[in-house]
């Protein structure tokens, strides 16, 4: 059939010329479906970045709650009074907690297991964050915006707390601890209108 190719000859109209262009054209083919593809890509992650963009500016994943820093520790939810653990007069358990450079305050956070609690907290002076042992009580807190998740803990116990967004020398030294208690142990030491930490140890 095939003569061997010749190392130096010219490539002729022969049956070996036809089979490079059909190769030719398969490989434009392919290329062509390529372009498609990555032009789809790139117009889905574009379509991302505007949906994202559009989306979050609207509502980003922490709220847009603010609160005025240089009054923080004068007047308003955030004064050294209201911090800890408060239980509505509706059983609504929320927890209000400052970090600044560093620690939390309060340095031990006390709540019941299995009820739901709303943590509200914020930054007195760089960007902090925390995260209680392995539950998914987790937030940044960033000075002027008040950040806020609902979540229930469903082992009893004591948990650390530590501080997770590199803050400035102290930051390794920075954490807190969160006792869960049994719910009914919890509600024996609430007092309505208190606010409530660990006991002293
Ligand atoms: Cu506060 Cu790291």
């Amino acid at each position: 059939m095939n003569a061997a190719p010749s190392p130096i000859g010219p490539r002729g109209p022969g049956a070996q010329g036809q089979a490079h262009a059909q190769a030719e054209a398969v490989a434009i083919a392919a290329e062509r479906r390529w372009v498609f593809v990555v032009a789809a890509i790139i117009a889905v992650l574009l379509l991302m970045m505007v949906f994202t963009g559009l989306h979050w500016a609207a509502m980003p994943p922490s709220r847009v709650e603010t609160v005025d820093i240089n009054t923080l520790h004068l007047k308003g939810e955030f004064v050294e009074s209201n911090l800890g653990t408060a239980v509505d007069a509706d059983g609504k358990v929320t927890v209000r907690l400052i970090a600044q450079q560093y620690s939390f305050e309060p340095q031990c956070i006390v709540v019941p297991a299995e009820v739901p609690v709303t943590f509200r907290g914020t930054a007195t002076d760089a960007i902090h964050g925390f995260i209680v042992g392995r539950t998914n009580a987790n937030t940044m807190l960033v000075p002027g915006f008040v950040a806020t998740f609902t979540t229930s803990f469903h082992k009893t116990g004591e948990q650390l707390m530590p501080c997770h967004e590199y803050c400035g020398t102290g930051h390794e030294a920075m954490w807190a601890r969160v006792q869960v208690l049994p719910r009914e142990e919890f509600l024996a030491r609430a007092r309505p209108g208190e606010r409530m930490n660990c006991v002293p140890r």
